[in-house]
């Protein structure tokens, strides 16, 4: 979250956070990309809570539209520019370091999370404090604990990662140079 807020400062408008998520919804399958609609945060904890500095911004955020629209848009046609699959949906963080357990995907899938993963919120949320606008993706490493029929490895999420990373790469070189008409 703290170089979120070095960025700002420097004077960055818009943050692009990536990141590799479980898959809950049906679409998330392995190697495709989730576009960021919304979250929820079950991290506990948050990074602005505690001494506030009104140079980070305000200190009570309005999070109704963390994931900015049109950013959603250009990334949802740079997939389909560079023929990869994606989706929009709802991402939830969990505080990690153990991967959930098949009754707290139950649990997640039911209060609307599409995928899982241990990040990006944090620095989702100062970024929406210094102003910034957002678009998060995710890449979908594997299917998240009880829908996949396996048990979890760390391995095979750096694998998938590898490889779809490639295909992350693509998908950025499409966007970035389109920002500037953003
Ligand atoms: N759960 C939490 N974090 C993750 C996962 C997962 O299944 N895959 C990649 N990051």
């Amino acid at each position: 979250a703290f170089p979120t807020r070095v960025l700002a400062r420097l004077g960055v408008r818009i943050l692009i956070a990536t990141c590799a998520a479980g898959g809950i919804a049906s679409a998330a399958a392995p190697g495709t990309f989730m576009v960021f609609r919304d979250h929820l945060n079950y991290q506990g904890s948050n990074p602005l809570a505690g001494p506030h500095d009104a140079r980070w911004g305000e200190r009570f955020v309005d999070m109704s539209e963390a994931y900015d629209p049109q950013l959603r848009a250009l990334a949802r046609r740079a997939a389909r520019t560079c023929r990869l699959k994606s989706f929009e949906g709802v991402y939830v963080a969990l505080l990690g370091p153990s991967y959930e357990t098949p009754a707290e995907i139950l649990a997640l899938k039911k209060l609307g999370a599409d995928a899982v993963g241990m990040s990006t919120v944090p620095e989702v949320l100062t970024a929406r404090q210094a102003g910034l606008r957002v678009l998060a993706i995710a890449t979908i490493s594997n299917r998240a604990a009880g829908i996949s029929k396996t048990p979890l490895s760390h391995k095979e999420v750096l694998q998938v990662g590898r490889s779809a990373g490639r295909n992350l790469a693509s998908l950025l070189g499409y966007l970035l140079p389109r920002l500037k008409d953003q």
